[in-house]
């Protein structure tokens, strides 16, 4: 009686994570399974792989035999699954006619194994009528996040289907797919042993591979060519690591280069060292390969997303200038006022993030003057109404050009839109008042007058810089511009 209870009771609690017709988990157990397997390899640097299984041509097997000999082949192939993997392994049914294979402590190769195992033990039962066809991601090598994994799975599950069924298909690399290049990274150590060591790591794992035996040396390599990353030794004969760190790191066209330190295991001195020079991480040596690839998966993932917003910022700076080339009387314009107002802003002790976007904003306030005729930007005379109207509307434009961008531009893009706003609520384009108007648009509203009145126009010579500023002091006085603000750029530039 109680054994009949406690089965019961067992069953209740299962039906929570199992599915009922396979008896395998289901796919919410598997998804929490799966991140806790992603956790648990990225603490213990151990590799795991998803494999995801598919029936070929499922619903026309049960179109042939009906849902009941369908539902009876699910559950054999499942069976067939179960037994093929390891108790630590984890089958769920992933989604109808699809499982998800969740393998420990398994890389790619071994996972090719099992998965090659099983897809011909399922020809072999039904004579070559059930064919599976299977994708395999691994951790880390293709991905570094679990929704990564699945993603990467299920496009070598597709790839295995469009070519042809029955087969099993690893996730491409990006090498096999020659979409990208390959990334070079640079290995500085004066022991010619590491260096081969480290290059053995690595050329299998597909990077290219430049090495260094000293500090010098290394400055000489990357001042001549494009480095994706550096692992450097600490010790060297002539310049240490610290030093090379410490300039690559104080070097504007090379600071973002993420620099792996290679010490010896707890030497915490070293470290602390490091961290002072600049370096983004350390490995321990012996290095271990999937710690190492980790690492340096991860930074130069960080490296290419900073890349992507330098090309993105010479982008928008190509587009000022050609706004610039449009309007021959304005040249040089948005760079004295993002420099002006760069220095505006540290005078009145502003953060440095907030200077950052005023310096990228100043060059770029403008940009939507591409949208303005040539013979509006350029008259040599006061505008009428409706030019007035067209030329106003470059703030606008140039919020919606750049609006896709928002997250990256965050303030810059409110000033591009508001650098016309009147404190008043006579400017344009949205008429806001006092608070409305943001402190970055205020500060620019100011500079880019001053610039305007101190250089010349189509239709005026340019002013002497004290009549610039009264001309700014009537318009704050009159409630236009922030007052503070005037008087901060009157002190600086007199
Ligand atoms: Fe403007
Ligand atoms: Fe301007």
């Amino acid at each position: 009686m109680y054994r009949q209870l406690m089965e019961e009771y067992e069953h209740e609690i299962n039906s929570h994570f199992t599915d009922s017709l396979t008896g395998l988990f289901n796919h919410g157990f598997f998804q929490t399974a799966l991140d806790l397997e992603f956790k648990r390899s990225k603490r213990h640097m151990t590799p795991f792989a998803l494999a995801l299984i598919d029936i070929d041509l499922f619903s026309t097997y049960n179109r042939l035999y009906g849902h009941v000999e369908g539902d009876r082949m699910l559950k054999d192939i499942a069976g067939l699954i179960k037994d093929s993997i390891r108790e630590m392994d984890l089958a769920a049914r992933y989604s109808g006619d699809v499982f998800a294979v969740v393998l420990t402590r398994t890389d790619a190769d071994q996972a090719l194994t099992t998965m090659e195992r099983i897809r011909q033990a399922a020809g072999e039962r039904s004579n070559g009528e059930i064919t599976l066809s299977i994708g395999i991601a691994s951790y880390p090598r293709d991905a570094l996040s679990p929704e990564g994994i699945i993603s990467k799975a299920q496009e070598a599950l597709f790839q295995a289907k469009i070519s042809g069924k029955n087969r099993v298909d690893f996730s491409k690399t990006e090498k096999e797919t020659g979409e990208e290049q390959k990334h070079r990274i640079l290995v500085v150590d004066d022991e010619p042993r590491n260096l081969k060591l480290l290059e053995a790591l690595l050329l299998p794992l597909d990077y290219d591979v430049i090495k260094a035996g000293g500090g010098e040396e290394a400055l000489s390599i990357v001042s001549r060519m494009e480095v994706d990353l550096i692992l450097l030794d600490v010790m060297m004969p002539g310049m240490n690591g610290y030093e090379v760190c410490r300039r690559l790191k104080g070097n504007e066209s090379t600071r973002l280069i993420p620099i792996v330190m290679v010490t010896a295991l707890n030497d915490m001195d070293a470290k602390i060292r490091g961290i002072e020079a600049g370096v983004d991480d350390f490995i321990t040596k012996p290095p271990n390969k999937l710690e190492l690839l980790t690492r340096i998966k991860n930074l130069i993932r960080v490296k290419s997303l900073n890349n992507n917003l330098t090309s993105l910022k010479s982008v928008l700076f190509s587009l000022a200038n050609a706004v610039e080339a449009k309007d021959a009387y304005t040249r040089g314009h948005v760079w004295r006022v993002s420099e002006t107002a760069v220095a505006l802003c540290k005078k009145m002790g502003l953060s440095e993030k907030t200077i950052k976007a005023i310096k990228l904003a100043g060059i770029i306030h403008d940009i939507g003057k591409i949208g303005v005729p040539e013979n509006i930007l350029n008259k040599p005379g006061p505008l009428d109404p409706v030019e007035r109207e067209i030329m106003q509307r470059h703030a606008q434009i140039g919020y919606k050009i750049c609006l896709p961008l928002k997250k990256t531009l965050g303030i810059a893009l409110d000033i591009i839109r508001h650098h016309h706003e009147k404190l008043d609520g006579s400017g344009f384009p949205n008429g806001l008042k006092g608070e409305e108007v943001s402190l970055g648009a205020r500060i620019m509203a100011v500079v880019d007058i001053y610039d305007a009145l101190v250089s010349d126009r189509p239709y005026r010579k340019a002013m002497t810089k004290q009549k610039a500023l009264e001309i700014l002091r009537e318009e704050a006085a009159e409630g236009k511009l922030d007052s503070r603000i005037v008087e901060a750029l009157i002190e600086m530039v007199q």
